[in-house]
């Protein structure tokens, strides 16, 4: 996914490009919030720009090689503008630190994920004929006071930033490194930034955290383990179940989701809320990584096979209709025909509404670079993805299908990518559904009786507004 934002007004101009996951497109909105406050405006038009920053991924190896392409693009640019400044920020930047400033001669920044309010310093740093990197990782920044500044949104649906980092350290993640150490964000900021969204017209607000279900936040800080607090501070402390719930009652006019919850860590208290409040939506992104028990305990992951489906069993029994989505990782390192089946039929069995699907891509300096050996052919690798991915695909129209002739609530987001005629939004569930405009409104929450499914698509009819 790439995105650029635009916010036209003031003097110097900044192009920012997106990569990756969801909390880095909320992260860009907080770095054009602070290039804001030092004269940058941000343009959608790249050779307009006087700076351009590119906020990148470095989850897997494709990720930066689109980033190193998107580089040698850029070198144009900045022929025809030698006063043109370039940054890599984010968790390539992070992973690479000054060797991307020796690997790619035309890179004047290089900013990782905590760093961000440094950015106007480094650019002046470059304005002054230098190169400007700064990769210092934080315990405590979490840019909870700032005002995200929200650029070529739909309007109707906003990132609230939760939390940052991860400390999980599954074996073939870099996010640890890249994002360092886990740290929550103070309630209170959140709920305020949550009502401001509902105040500018905003209908939905995405909670956003790598384990959101490690969120803890006591009395006079952001605290991870509870056996450290005291009685008091257990008294007073805010996990996630207790925040959606803040964020339930403060908003209740808004639609609320949340990603990305830890199987490990999901609890009844969180589903328990869910199931609480209409305007939470039953919907939970609950990443498996592989269905086979071997598997996942050297992938680090902390739990079995049975203790995933039984979280699964738990959710559906507080709410049977919860939509459920996955991330699964084809052929990691040592991996059998068997223990791939066992994926599959996890897939079968679970239902998922959707699933992420991606090859293993060995991460350097991460456990499992380190300990294990990334043997799966390449040939391999790429037909078990396949088989994952024609699974999923079947039990996804299979579930579509099984909503033909029922109605659904979907708040609009825009209009569909295939006709303007059309418009696009997603249910309680998550499932994009799309249908004729009428007289209906973005950000109307109407209810659509679906006709036909595909893979990846309710199709219907509005039959009328919620009111
Ligand atoms: N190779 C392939 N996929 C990965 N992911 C994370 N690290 C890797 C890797 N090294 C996937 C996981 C994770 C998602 C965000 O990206 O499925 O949940
Ligand atoms: Fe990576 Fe695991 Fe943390 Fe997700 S939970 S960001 S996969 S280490």
């Amino acid at each position: 996914m790439v995105e650029v934002l635009s916010n036209p007004a003031s003097t110097r101009k900044l192009y920012i490009e997106s990569y990756g996951c969801a909390m880095n497109f909320s992260d860009s909105e907080i770095i054009a919030s602070i290039m804001s406050e030092h004269g940058f405006s941000t343009t959608n038009e790249e050779l307009e720009a006087d700076v351009i920053f590119l906020n990148t991924c470095a989850i897997r190896d494709n990720a930066e090689q689109r980033i190193r392409d998107r580089l040698k693009h850029l070198r144009s640019n900045k022929k025809q503008n030698s006063d043109l400044i370039i940054g890599v920020l984010g968790c390539m930047a992070e992973r690479l630190k000054d060797k991307l400033l020796e690997e790619e001669k035309l890179v004047d920044v290089v900013a990782g994920p905590d760093s961000y309010r440094e950015l106007p310093k480094l650019v002046a740093e470059v304005d002054d004929g230098g190169r400007a990197i700064n990769v210092l990782l934080s315990r405590e920044e979490t840019y909870g006071d700032l005002n995200p500044v929200r650029l070529n949104s739909n309007g109707v649906t906003a990132f609230i930033s939760i939390m940052r980092g991860c400390d999980n350290m599954c074996s073939f993640c870099v996010v640890p490194f890249t994002r360092g150490r886990e740290r929550s964000r103070d309630p209170e900021s959140i709920v305020k930034e949550a009502k401001e969204l509902q105040t500018a017209g905003y209908k939905e607000i995405i909670l956003l955290g790598q384990n959101v279900d490690s969120y803890l936040w006591f009395g006079g800080g952001p605290k991870k383990e509870f056996k450290t607090l005291t009685a008091e501070e257990q008294e007073t402390s805010v996990d996630f179940a207790d925040l959606l719930e803040l964020c339930a009652l403060a908003v209740p006019n808004m639609r609320i989701r949340y990603s990305t919850s830890h199987p490990r860590d999901i609890n009844e208290k969180v589903v328990h809320v869910m199931a609480k409040y209409i305007n939470i939506c039953k919907y939970i992104h609950l990443p498996a990584q592989s269905g086979n028990s071997r598997v996942l305990e050297i992938m680090n992951r902390n739990y079995t096979r049975e203790w995933y489906m039984d979280k699964i069993n738990m959710i559906r029994s507080i709410i049977p209709n919860c939509g459920i989505s996955c991330d699964i990782i084809a052929g990691f390192c040592t991996e059998t025909e068997e223990e791939h089946q066992d994926t599959l039929s996890l897939i079968e069995w679970a239902e998922f509404e959707f699933s992420y699907m991606y090859k293993y891509s060995e991460r350097p300096g991460t456990p499992a670079a380190k300990k294990l050996t990334d043997d799966i052919p390449e040939a391999v690798k790429g037909r078990r993805l396949q088989e994952i991915i024609d699974l999923q695909n079947a039990v996804s129209k299979r579930k579509h299908e099984a909503l033909i002739g029922q109605t659904v609530t979907v708040l609009i987001e825009g209009a569909s990518k295939k006709s303007k005629d059309d418009w696009m939004g997603r249910n309680d569930q998550n499932n994009v559904t799309v249908f004729p405009c009428e007289h209906y409104q973005k950000g109307d929450l109407v209810e659509v009786l679906v006709e036909r499914a595909t893979v990846t698509t309710l199709i219907g009819k509005a039959i009328g507004k919620v009111s």
